[in-house]
Parts: C-alpha cells; sequence; structure tokens
C-alpha cells in the first residue's frame, strides 16, 4: 500500500434510477463502505441527456444506446467518487456482470436486479475511465478526501 496505507486509488460510481426509485441508496453505500471504501464525493441529480452521452460516448453505435440514455434520464442518479486500495477493480468485483443473469449471488447485481437495462449501478471498468468520468461529473472543488481522526469520542 502507498500513502495512508491506500494507493490512493479513486473510482467513480453511480447509482442508476432504478436503485433510487427502488430505495437501495443507503443499502448500496453501506456495502461500499463496509468493504472498507472511503466516500469523498457524492450529490443527488437528474443528469442531462448531453452528460449522459458524453458519459456513454463509447457506446454511442450500440444498439441499445437510445435506451440506456432514455433510462439514465427517466430519473435522478446518484454519482460518487469512492476512495481505497484497489477500488477500481473490487468495485467492479463486487457489481457483478452486466448481465444480472451472469451475476452470482453475493454480488450486487446478482442479489439486487435482474433485467440488463435496468441494473442498478455503473462503476469505472479502468483506472484511466475512472480519471476521465470523475472529471466529467465534478468540479475538483466538490472531491474531498479525509483522513481517520483522533477524537477519542468517535
Ligand atoms: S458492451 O456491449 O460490451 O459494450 O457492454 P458492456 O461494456 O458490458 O456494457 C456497457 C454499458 O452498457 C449497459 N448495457 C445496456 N444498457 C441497456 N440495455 C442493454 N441491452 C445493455 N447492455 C449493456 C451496461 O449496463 C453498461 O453500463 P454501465 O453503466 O457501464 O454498467
Amino acid at each position: 500500500p502507498g500513502k495512508n496505507g491506500l494507493n490512493g486509488e479513486r473510482s467513480f460510481v453511480m447509482l442508476k434510477p432504478d436503485a433510487v426509485h427502488r430505495k437501495m441508496i443507503g443499502e448500496i453505500m453501506n456495502k461500499l463502505e463496509r468493504r472498507g471504501f472511503k466516500l469523498v464525493a457524492t450529490k443527488y441529480m437528474k443528469a442531462s441527456r448531453d452528460l449522459l452521452q458524453k458519459h456513454y460516448a463509447d457506446l454511442s453505435r450500440k444498439a441499445f444506446f437510445k435506451d440506456l440514455i432514455d433510462y439514465m434520464a427517466s430519473g435522478p442518479v446518484v454519482p460518487m467518487v469512492w476512495e481505497g486500495l484497489n477500488v477500481v477493480q473490487i468495485v467492479r468485483t463486487m457489481l457483478g456482470e452486466t448481465v444480472p443473469h451472469k451475476s452470482a449471488p453475493g454480488s450486487l447485481r446478482g442479489d439486487l436486479c435482474v433485467d440488463v437495462g435496468r441494473n442498478i449501478i455503473h462503476a469505472s471498468d479502468s483506472v484511466t475511465s475512472a480519471r476521465k468520468e470523475i472529471e466529467l461529473w465534478f468540479h475538483p472543488a466538490e472531491v474531498t478526501s479525509w483522513k481517520p481522526c483522533s477524537i477519542e469520542w468517535i
């Protein structure tokens, strides 16, 4: 491990509208916290189609692209930045597979969803895409890290 016992790695994670509608925000954030990751930025927002099209630009030629943008624009999302040792890869493993029927029980998708078009959560697939996605969704001032404090009553 590097600085602070972490490798300072960050991942962009986003709860999709179905996770919000199904009231799973707390449950999913709890799992990420309990695994050992640190929440360093979050907000609650309805994303514009323009922002979503930028976020999913690599998929613009896919047949499901319009459905994906319609779904992501259909309600609020919760974009987040999580920090911790190997967070990008570990959160991808916690998600399960893109297609819920291939996601093992115990994974977020394996426990909480059934439809690829409603698969509750997005997470960066590499450190490079995490950097790009964090930059797209957050101003630098919105991302605030912290160190464990030494106040005895906590
Ligand atoms: S692909 O086909 O290999 O590019 O797919 P993948 O990289 O696994 O998925 C990219 C994102 O597209 C979403 N996806 C879909 N959305 C709606 N409908 C269908 N059929 C569909 N197939 C894939 C998938 O959930 C990925 O979104 P994120 O937000 O990154 O999880």
